[in-house]
């Protein structure tokens, strides 16, 4: 995937972000205009950029994802933000403040990326909060004990870096970009994840229990974060062939597997899957059937937290009103007076 560069120049500082600069690669100067442009920049491989004339199913796909992806962000941090107060050390509740802290700061990437599609903040979180767009279903299962917060960095944070790298290669610019530093801080989540668990693992009996217990409860959410699979997912098709998508839901949730039974085993845990197994002949894990029902009902509204994490959310979205006034009239007194016009 190369960055080439728009007659119109570079964009970052249209976008006054780092999501809308081209990165050094191919400076071939393009056309704009030409809706074949679009088709000869995917066949060089070359990204798109904002400037650029592109389709406007392409546009209106990644509006989706991506707003769907802003919406997964924000939402996500409920769940483990209900431990901060509870977390076993300050060392513990400091990191995990930090954490819950950036992914609210992945969720601001996205709603900026969007917004370089034309896209309007304010109306994707309408969206959200009147269940026009989704949010992963993950993050409607309940954080019940303190390693949950290690299940959910080692595994959701860990299938979340497998789905998440390819994107960093997505055919939208700002969007990958978008996705490379997503994906180093989702990296230390995931590792803080880890060794929540493994500490557990090596502690008490009653530890233990607890972390296998976490791991028992949100290994098969963790493999329903995929999607679903490839012959019942309508939009996996175009989006591949647009190079939104790199890999297909099930290589992505193969690939999970694979990386994620050894760490199991390091930690000295088990995966509640009788299933799996090593298959030398296809040179991965086999693994049981998920149960994809359970993914329609959850995306549906039906699972355990559901009504509990938009009720959060539309709260917290009417308590910062006031925040967003004052930002508001704060830039608008700037704008007057032609601080930052520069
Ligand atoms: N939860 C909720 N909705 C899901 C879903 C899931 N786990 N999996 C699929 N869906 C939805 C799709 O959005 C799509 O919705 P539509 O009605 O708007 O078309 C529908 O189910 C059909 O699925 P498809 O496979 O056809 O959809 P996609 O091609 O978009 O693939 C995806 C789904 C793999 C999730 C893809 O959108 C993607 O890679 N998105 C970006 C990553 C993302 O959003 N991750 C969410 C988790 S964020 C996170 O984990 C934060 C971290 O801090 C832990």
């Amino acid at each position: 995937m190369r960055d080439c560069v728009t007659s119109a120049g570079t964009l970052g500082s249209v976008y006054g972000n780092d999501f809308g600069t081209p990165q050094e690669g191919d400076q071939r100067p393009r056309e704009s205009g030409d809706p074949a442009a679009f088709t000869q920049l995917l066949a060089d491989d070359c990204r798109i950029e904002p400037r650029d004339d592109m389709p406007e199913a392409y546009r209106k796909t990644l509006v989706r994802q991506i707003a769907q992806h802003a919406h997964s962000e924000i939402i996500g941090m409920q769940p483990e933000a209900n431990w901060i107060s509870r977390a076993p050390s300050l060392r513990r509740k400091a990191i995990l403040m930090a954490k819950v802290q950036d992914e609210a700061g992945h969720g601001l990437y996205l709603y900026a990326a969007a917004e370089t599609l034309g896209a309007d903040r304010a109306d994707l979180l309408d969206q959200l909060h009147s269940g026009r767009q989704k949010y992963s279903s993950i993050f409607n299962y309940p954080t019940l004990t303190w390693a949950d917060v290690g299940a959910i960095g080692w595994l959701v944070d860990g299938a979340a870096i497998v789905n998440q790298v390819p994107l960093c290669r997505c055919s939208y610019g700002p969007y990958a970009r978008a996705m490379v530093r997503v994906c180093k801080e989702e990296s230390f989540h995931q590792r803080q994840g880890f060794e929540i668990l493994h500490t557990l693992s090596h502690g008490t009996a009653a530890q233990k229990a607890m972390a296998q217990d976490a791991v028992n409860r949100y290994w098969w959410p963790s493999l329903m974060m995929f999607g679903p699979p490839d012959d019942d997912s309508p939009n996996s098709a175009q989006s591949m062939a647009w190079g939104i998508k790199r890999f297909s839901n099930d290589a992505l949730r193969q690939r999970f597997v694979d990386m994620t039974v050894p760490q199991a085993e390091a930690l000295g845990l088990t995966l509640p899957d009788p299933e799996i197994v090593w298959n030398d002949e296809r040179g991965h894990y086999d693994f049981g059937e998920v149960d994809f029902t359970e993914l329609f009902e959850v995306i549906k509204g039906n699972g355990p937290c559901n009504a509990q994490r938009m009720a959060h959310r539309r709260e917290a979205h009417e308590d910062g009103a006031w925040v967003r006034e004052a930002a508001s009239a704060y830039a608008a007194k700037q704008a007057e007076s032609g601080v930052g016009a520069a």
